[in-house]
C-alpha cells in the first residue's frame, strides 16, 4: 500500500497574495528606521512573517462563504446566536461573551475577578494576561513544571501545571485567589501542550480548595491533538471529544480566537456562573459593545463559527503538527539550538545556546531576530528577556525565564517550500553566530515594551556582511 511520508497541505490555494521580497539593503534601512524593532518594521519589507500565528490565519472557502451571512443587527443577531451556540456545544457553559480578541476577555475577567492582593497562578501566564492580571493589581504567578523551564529537557506535557507548586500557594493562601488558569497550549513555555490528566489533577486541587479553574485556550485544538498524539489511552478519540472534555473540567475560559479559530480577529470570555457573567457583560458594554456582538462584526462570529469547526478536523491538525516538526527536525538535523520537542504553532530557537557569548541582559533573542530579518526577510518574535525581563535601577537587565526566539507558524499560510526557506535562512545565520553580538534597550515604554522600545548595538555593527 502506499504510505507516504511528504506531508501535504490538504488544502488548495484558491487565492493568493504576493510575498515582498526585499534587497539585504531595503532591509537594513528598514531595520535602522524601526529601532531593531522589528514590531516596527512594516510588513511590505517582510518576505516570510513568523512573527505570531495570532490573526494571520486563511480563511477557508466555508469561512468567506459564512462572511455573507453575517447578520449586522445590533441586538439579538443570527450570526451572534449561531457562534454562540458552537462555543456552548464546545466548552458546555452557559454564559459566552463575544470579545474583539484575546486581551479584551483579559482585561474583562481581570477587573472583574483581580484586584491588589489577589494573586493568579498558570502554568504560564502570556505576556497580554500577565499585563492585564498585574494591570488589575493582583500578582500573576508562573508554576508550569520543572521540565517546562528547561528548553533542552525532552517531556511530552512541558507545559503541565506544578500540582505541588499550586497545593502549596492554595493552602497558604486560597482567599487571595480568584482562579487557576491553565494555557492550552503553554506558548510563553515553548507552545507545549497540557495532559488532560495534569488538568484532572489541577481540577481536584481546585475543588479542594474551592477556587475556580479558567482555561486561556487560545490553542486548545492544537493541545487536544498532543493529547491523542502522546497521552495513554487517547489515542482512539477525536480531537473534538478531548477538547469538550478539557472544557469541561474548567469553570471558565477565554479565547483569542486569532489562532485556533482561523480568524483574523475575534475571542470570547465563556463563563458557568450566572453572576460573574452579569459583572462581565456590563463591563463588555462599557468598552466593546453589546453582549450579543461584542466588538466584533455579525460577519466575523460567522466565520469564526465556521472555523471553530473546521480546527477539529483530523487532517487539518495532523498537517498543522507535523509541519511544525518538519521545521523543527530540520533545523535540529543542521545543529540549530532548540526548545525541545517542537511546539504546536511555533518553532523555538534557544537563544543562549545560540549565542552562548551573549548574556542574557544583552538580548541575545533580539539579536538573532534582527540577523533572520537582514539576511532573510524572516520575521520572527523575541520571547526572552525583552519581553519578560525588567531594567534594574542601576541600567541593566533583569533577565526572563528563557531566551527564546519564536518562529509562530500562520496556519493554513505557508507551503513546505516556504519552510524550506527559512531553514535555509535560519540555518545561515546560525553558520554566522559568531558574528552576532549585544544589544541594550533605548526608549523604554512602561509596560509591554517590547512592541514599542528601541535597541542599539554594543559596539558592534548588526549590518556587517
Ligand atoms: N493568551 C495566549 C495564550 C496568547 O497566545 C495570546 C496572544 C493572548 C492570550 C492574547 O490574545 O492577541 O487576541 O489579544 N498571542 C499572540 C501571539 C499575540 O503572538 O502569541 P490577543
Amino acid at each position: 500500500m502506499f504510505k507516504p511520508t511528504t506531508i501535504i497541505e490538504p488544502f488548495r490555494v484558491k487565492v493568493i497574495e504576493p510575498l515582498p521580497v526585499r534587497t539585504r539593503e531595503q532591509r537594513a534601512e528598514a531595520l535602522r528606521k524601526a529601532k531593531l524593532n522589528l514590531f516596527s518594521v512594516h510588513a511590505d519589507q517582510v518576505t516570510i512573517d513568523l512573527m505570531t500565528d495570532s490573526g494571520t490565519s486563511a480563511m477557508s472557502q466555508e469561512q468567506w462563504a459564512a462572511i455573507m451571512r453575517g447578520d449586522e443587527s445590533y441586538a439579538g443577531a443570527r450570526s451572534f446566536f449561531r457562534f454562540s451556540e458552537t462555543v456552548k456545544q464546545l466548552t458546555g457553559m452557559e454564559h459566552i461573551i463575544p470579545v474583539h480578541q484575546g486581551r479584551a476577555a483579559e482585561r474583562i475577567l481581570f477587573t472583574v475577578l483581580g484586584g491588589s492582593g489577589k494573586v493568579i497562578p498558570a502554568n504560564t501566564h502570556f505576556d497580554t494576561t500577565r499585563a492585564n492580571v498585574e494591570a488589575s493589581g493582583a500578582e500573576a504567578l508562573d508554576l508550569v513544571i520543572e521540565e517546562g523551564k528547561d528548553p533542552a529537557t525532552e517531556h511530552p506535557f512541558k507545559g503541565n501545571l506544578d500540582v505541588d507548586a499550586l497545593t502549596k500557594v492554595l493552602s497558604e493562601r486560597s482567599k487571595d485567589v480568584p482562579m487557576v488558569v491553565m494555557t492550552v497550549t503553554n506558548n510563553s513555555g515553548g507552545g507545549q501542550p497540557v495532559s488532560l490528566e495534569n488538568m484532572k489533577q489541577v481540577r481536584e486541587i481546585c475543588d479542594k480548595f474551592k477556587v475556580p479553574l479558567f482555561l486561556d485556550c487560545a490553542r486548545f485544538a492544537e493541545n487536544a491533538w498532543f493529547i491523542k498524539l502522546r497521552e495513554e489511552g487517547q489515542a482512539h478519540r477525536t480531537p473534538k471529544e478531548i477538547s469538550e472534555e478539557m472544557f469541561r473540567l474548567a469553570d471558565g475560559a477565554w479565547m483569542s480566537s486569532k489562532k485556533d479559530a482561523f480568524g483574523n480577529i475575534g475571542g470570547f470570555l465563556s463563563l458557568k456562573d450566572d453572576s460573574v457573567a452579569g459583572e462581565c457583560r456590563n463591563m463588555l458594554i462599557l468598552t466593546e459593545g453589546f453582549p450579543t456582538y461584542g466588538g466584533l462584526a455579525g460577519r466575523d462570529l460567522e466565520a469564526l463559527s465556521v472555523g471553530l469547526q473546521e480546527v477539529l478536523e483530523e487532517d487539518y491538525l495532523e498537517y498543522r503538527i507535523r509541519s511544525t516538526e518538519y521545521v523543527w527536525r530540520h533545523l535540529d538535523e543542521a545543529g540549530v539550538p532548540l526548545l525541545r520537542p517542537a511546539g504546536g504553532h511555533a518553532v523555538y530557537l534557544d537563544a543562549r545556546e545560540f549565542l552562548p557569548h551573549v548574556p542574557p541582559g544583552e538580548l541575545p533573542g533580539q539579536s538573532i531576530s534582527v540577523a533572520m530579518f537582514l539576511e532573510g526577510g524572516v520575521r520572527a518574535c523575541e520571547i526572552g528577556t525583552v519581553m519578560f525581563g525588567h531594567t534594574l535601577p542601576d541600567g541593566t537587565q533583569e533577565a526572563g525565564p528563557m531566551d527564546l526566539v519564536r518562529l509562530a507558524i500562520p496556519r493554513r499560510v505557508y507551503t513546505q517550500s516556504h519552510m524550506d526557506y527559512v531553514i535555509e535562512a535560519v540555518s545561515y545565520v546560525f553558520e554566522r553566530r559568531e558574528q552576532l553580538g549585544g544589544l541594550k534597550i533605548i526608549d523604554e515604554p512602561s509596560a509591554l515594551r517590547h512592541f514599542t522600545c528601541g535597541f542599539e548595538a554594543l559596539g558592534w555593527d548588526p549590518f556587517a556582511k
